[in-house]
């Protein structure tokens, strides 16, 4: 069997890789290392806790002597690397983390690979999942492709750069096969409600106000979470040693349209009369260093690999509003404790 070694499993988006792979390749076995902070959650992952070819590893990819000792014990086959700190306006707040478990932390499992992988890296792959937020930030025109030059903003995608940055150098001077993929903003179920949609479905359910930042003409381009694991699962298969694939839902939105559109969704499926919650709608300050627009080109990607996005938005968009809907206690649990400390700390003053 081969031993696959999934990061960041029980967050948002490995979640739904963990579930994909456990269930479709019976003769894999998935490792699912995850620190558990915050955004980790093994309630995600019930529905397969049991297979036998999934198992549960709790731990710090920051911890280089926990992480090399797991490798020498397991000498896990490929490593597909998604843990990290995720949320842009906690790396504002508190950058260091992102600079650990982001940085250090993709080192680490860098260094324990190949310790265990040396000479024989063809057979090995180390596949990195990052974000189109290393590129920066685009006027209202044109595309980042894999060409573009580096140019994050914030702590989290400087953070997200430099880890790319490693896998790149780890490839050219070691001769690993690496691979890279920077995908657009992604949502669906399981998503902490930190971020833009889930944090709206959850203030439209308790009638609290909808905080847009600036002006809300942001734009960003959003994929479903299922088809950015289908993605991942493509290139993981198919990718070659030393590329990069830009991943995207070729779906752009403002930020105040798409919370209108929520809103739309919402207030029908709620029973409430069209138009109902329009009076959430909060603008509030700006996020610093805020990148005006992202759109990805992943014509490389469908080009070379046969992958294009499967989910209509408006299919996909209602089915995770119907998740929330459906599973207020998962909702509930997650917003109750330290998520009431962050939301006052972020949105009191501004
Ligand atoms: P998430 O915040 O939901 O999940 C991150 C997971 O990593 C959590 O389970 C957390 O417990 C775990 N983790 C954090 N620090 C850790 C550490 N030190 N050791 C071990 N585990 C740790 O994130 P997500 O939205 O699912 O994103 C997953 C990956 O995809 C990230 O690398 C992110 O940069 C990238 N990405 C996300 C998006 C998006 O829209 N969410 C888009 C493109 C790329
Ligand atoms: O582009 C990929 C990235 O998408 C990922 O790498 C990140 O991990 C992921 O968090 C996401 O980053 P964003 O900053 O784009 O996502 P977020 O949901 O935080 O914000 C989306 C947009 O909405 C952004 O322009 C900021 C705005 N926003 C966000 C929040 C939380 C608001 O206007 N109000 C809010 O309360």
């Amino acid at each position: 069997m081969k031993k696959i070694l999934i990061t960041g499993g029980a967050g948002f988006i490995g979640s739904h890789l963990v579930r994909l792979f456990v269930k479709k390749y019976p003769t894999y076995h998935i490792y699912n290392l995850d620190k558990l902070t915050y955004a980790g959650n093994l309630e995600n992952l019930k529905d397969i806790e049991k297979y036998p070819n999934y198992t549960f590893i709790k731990g710090d990819i920051v911890d280089a002597k926990f992480i090399s000792q797991l490798f020498e014990n397991e000498k896990f086959d490929n490593i597909i690397h998604l843990a990290a700190e995720s949320h842009v306006d906690r790396s504002i707040y508190s950058p260091m983390d992102f600079i650990y478990t982001n940085i250090v932390g993709t080192a680490n499992l860098l260094n324990a690979a190949r310790s265990i992988w040396e000479n024989n890296y063809e057979e090995h792959r180390f596949y990195h999942i990052s974000t189109d937020e290393v590129y920066g930030s685009l006027g209202e025109t044109g595309h980042f492709i894999e060409t573009t030059p580096y140019s994050p903003h914030s702590p989290y995608s400087a953070s997200k750069a430099s880890s790319d940055h490693l896998v790149r150098a780890y490839h050219d001077t070691f001769g690993m096969n690496n691979v890279i993929s920077n995908c657009s903003n992604n949502y669906g179920p399981n998503q902490f409600p930190e971020k833009l949609i889930p944090l709206c479905i959850n203030n439209i359910l308790h009638n609290k106000p909808l905080p847009v930042y600036g002006t809300g003409k942001n734009v960003r381009d959003w994929l479903y979470v299922e088809d950015h694991a289908k993605a991942i699962d493509t290139i993981f298969h198919k990718g070659l040693s030393g590329q990069t694939y830009n991943i995207g839902g070729n779906n752009e939105w403002t930020n105040i349209d798409i919370v209108k559109k929520l809103i739309e969704i919402m207030d029908e499926e709620l029973g409430r009369p069209q138009g109902t919650s329009m009076s959430l709608i909060t603008y509030v300050k700006d996020r610093a260093g805020h990148d005006l627009r992202y759109a990805i080109d992943a014509s490389k990607l469908k080009r070379e690999l046969g992958w294009e996005p499967s989910i209509k938005f408006t299919e996909g968009f209602r089915l995770t509003v119907k998740w929330y809907l459906n599973n207020q206690e998962w909702l509930q649990n997650v917003t109750s404790g330290a998520y009431q400390k962050y939301y006052e700390q972020m949105y009191t003053n501004h």
